[in-house]
C-alpha cells in the first residue's frame, strides 16, 4: 500500500483524481477483496456511519454494488429513488440532499441524469460526502476505478497496453472515466465508433480515434465495450420525430419509456455490422484479449453472445470486483465524514 494519504470529502470524477490517489484507491480495494473471500465477508470499519443511495436514474450493478459494499463495511444503508421519494411531489434536489444530510448521513452516492449534480450537492453540503455513481454523459468514476482493478488484476499492469474503447462514447460517461483513468495509469487508448459519436473534443484527449473496427482492434490487449446510450442520443435530439405507431425496432435495443432514439446511426442492424465485436474481430486481437464491458450488455448488438459468454470475456468480473473498489470509496470517504 501506497503512503498516500487521502485528503477528499468527496469523489466525483476520475478527471480530479491524480495518478498516486487512484493508485491509492486500487491498493485499499485488493485489501477488501482479500476480505470478499473470506467466509465472513464483514468488517467493522463503518459501524455507526450510514450511507444512502440516492438513485434518480435506474441501475442494477452499482446501486446493489454499493449497498452491498456498505453493509460489508457495516453501515446502515438507505436506498432511495425518484419514483418513491418526495420529488415527485415538486422538492428540489438541494432540498432533498439537505434533509438526507439533516438525517446525518455520513456518504450520499448519487446517479442523475444532469451532468454536473454531483459536484452541486459537495458544494452545497458541509457534513456528507458525495460519491458520484454517474452524472449524465459526464463521468461514472468508480465504474472506472472498477475497470482499471480488473484490468490490473488480469494483467499485472496498465502501462503500455493497447486499450481498444469502442461505441457510443460521445454519450458515455463510462468512456470519459475510463479515459481519464487508462491515460494516468499510462495505456494506448484507441477509441472506435461511428462519426457521429465521437466527440468532437477528441484532440485535447490523448487518445487514437478510429471509425474502422476490423482495423481499431488490431493488437488489442483489451476491448472495452459501449452500450448505446439510446436514453442520452434522445435528450440530445430534442424534437426528434416520434417513430409511427406501430413502428419495428430492429435488434434488441428498446429505448426507456419516452425516450427515442436520435439520428446517430442508421438502423441497429447496420451498427451491429460495423461496430459489434464478433469472434472473427477479436482473432485480430492478442491472443490474452481481456473483453470487458460496463453493462448492461445488449447482445447481438454491440457484442455477440459467444464473445460475451467466451474466454476472453471477463464482464462479470468487473460486476465482483466493483464491490471491493466500492468498498474502498466508501471506506476512504468515511475518514472525512463527522460522526
Ligand atoms: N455499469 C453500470 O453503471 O450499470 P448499472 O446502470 O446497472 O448501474
Amino acid at each position: 500500500m501506497t503512503d498516500t494519504r487521502w485528503t477528499r470529502k468527496d469523489l466525483l470524477a476520475i478527471s480530479d483524481l491524480g495518478k498516486e490517489e487512484i493508485e491509492f484507491i486500487l491498493t485499499t480495494a485488493a485489501s477488501f477483496k482479500e476480505v470478499l473471500g473470506r467466509e465472513i465477508k464483514k468488517v467493522p470499519s463503518l459501524r455507526g456511519k450510514t450511507v444512502v443511495n440516492l438513485f434518480f436514474e435506474p441501475s442494477t450493478r452499482t446501486r446493489t454494488s454499493f449497498e452491498l459494499a456498505a453493509k460489508r463495511l457495516s453501515a446502515d444503508v438507505v436506498n432511495i429513488t425518484t419514483s418513491g421519494s418526495s420529488v415527485s411531489k415538486g422538492e428540489s434536489l438541494l432540498d432533498m440532499a439537505k434533509n438526507i444530510e439533516a438525517l446525518q448521513a455520513n456518504i450520499i452516492i448519487i446517479r442523475h441524469p444532469s451532468s454536473g449534480a454531483p459536484y452541486f450537492l459537495a458544494r452545497s453540503l458541509k457534513q456528507s460526502s458525495v460519491m458520484n455513481a454517474g452524472d449524465g454523459t459526464h463521468e461514472h468514476p468508480s465504474q472506472g476505478l472498477l475497470d482499471l482493478f480488473t484490468i490490473i488484476e488480469k494483467k499485472g499492469s496498465i502501462a503500455g497496453l493497447k486499450v481498444v474503447i469502442v461505441g457510443d462514447i460521445l454519450h458515455s460517461r463510462v468512456a470519459r472515466s475510463d479515459i481519464h483513468g487508462l491515460s494516468k495509469m499510462g495505456a494506448e487508448i484507441h477509441i472506435v465508433g461511428p462519426p457521429t459519436m465521437l466527440p468532437s473534443f477528441i484532440p485535447q484527449w490523448k487518445v487514437k480515434s478510429h471509425f474502422n473496427l476490423d482495423e481499431a482492434v488490431v493488437g488489442a490487449d483489451v476491448i472495452i465495450l459501449l452500450r448505446l446510450q439510446l436514453e442520452r442520443q434522445a435528450r440530445a435530439t430534442h424534437g426528434f420525430p416520434t417513430p409511427p405507431k406501430g413502428t419495428t425496432v430492429v435488434g434488441h435495443v428498446t429505448p426507456a419509456k419516452g425516450a427515442q432514439r436520435g439520428n446517430f446511426f442508421p438502423t441497429i442492424r447496420e451498427y451491429a455490422k460495423l461496430y459489434g465485436l464478433n469472434e472473427e474481430r477479436i482473432k485480430k486481437a492478442n491472443k490474452d484479449l481481456l473483453v470487458m464491458h460496463p453493462g448492461p450488455i445488449n447482445r447481438g448488438v454491440e457484442i455477440t453472445s459467444e464473445v460475451a459468454d467466451g474466454l476472453s470475456s471477463v464482464i462479470l468480473d468487473q460486476v465482483t470486483n466493483g464491490i471491493a473498489v466500492r468498498m474502498a470509496l466508501l471506506y476512504l470517504l468515511s475518514g472525512q465524514t463527522d460522526g
